[in-house]
């Protein structure tokens, strides 16, 4: 059995940094299941293949020419050997991840992809049905939130620092957005899997709560 820790909530709880901090902690790989989803939906674009055609979507995702390399700050996503790390995560590319990601057959067939991940000695997955879909079997699931106004502001930052222009009543709006669809949607809704521990980042720092998660995998005997 290889351990797995999944950190599955909606956009920007800080999932993808408290993920890396806990994946270089434990020594174990990382998989940011979110940049599946938006290369599948850049390459969709760039192609020119319409983000309803399940058919083509799915003959994209099942052949998606995408390598992670796995740095030590930083993992380098290259599609077809070029670095998109940067472009998947504007907001746009957000917009077309997460409207491909609705799509039952395109998740299906990304489910293999990401399974493989699992490789010794563990690995942290972080996405939106990682707990309740893709690693249903891990021996730790982490459900993290925070509210929307606290992750806008994050976010805000975070594009701040990339030299991107945005504006905190936009954002607040656009994650609004994006968490009413995840949630409602009818395939992989973004929830808690029953067995997930919940932490509620609004109010903890990063060190906060990658230090929660590191004592909940002790206390599973997984570190
Ligand atoms: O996590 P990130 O913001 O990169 O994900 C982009 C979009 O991809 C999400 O809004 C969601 O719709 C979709 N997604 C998903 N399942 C995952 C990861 C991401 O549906 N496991």
């Amino acid at each position: 059995m290889i351990p797995v820790i999944t950190i599955d909530g909606p956009v920007s709880s800080g999932k993808g940094t408290v993920a890396r901090r806990v994946a270089t902690g434990l020594g174990w790989h990382l998989l940011d299941s979110g940049a599946l989803y938006r290369v599948l939906g850049l390459h969709a674009e760039r192609r020119g293949v319409a983000l309803d055609d399940e058919m083509r979507l799915v003959d994209l995702a099942e052949q998606l020419p995408v390598e992670f390399r796995e740095g030590g700050n930083d993992t380098a996503v290259l599609l077809d050997g070029e670095d998109v790390g940067q472009i998947i995560r504007e907001e746009r590319v957000g917009e077309l991840a997460s409207q491909v990601a609705v799509l039952q057959p395109v998740r299906d067939a990304l489910f293999a992809r990401q399974r493989a991940f699992a490789q010794r000695p563990g690995l942290v997955a972080d996405g939106r049905d990682m707990g309740t879909v893709v690693f249903r079997d891990a021996p730790l699931k982490i459900f993290l939130t925070a509210s929307a106004e606290e992750r806008a502001r994050r976010r805000l930052g975070q594009l701040k620092e990339k030299g991107f222009d945005a504006n905190l009543a936009t954002l607040i709006e656009d994650i609004r957005t994006r968490d009413e669809r995840d949630m409602q949607r009818a395939v992989a809704p973004l929830k808690p899997a029953p067995d997930a521990v919940e932490i509620d980042s609004t109010e903890l720092s990063v060190d906060q709560v990658v230090e929660r998660i590191l004592d909940e995998a002790g206390a599973r005997s997984l570190t």
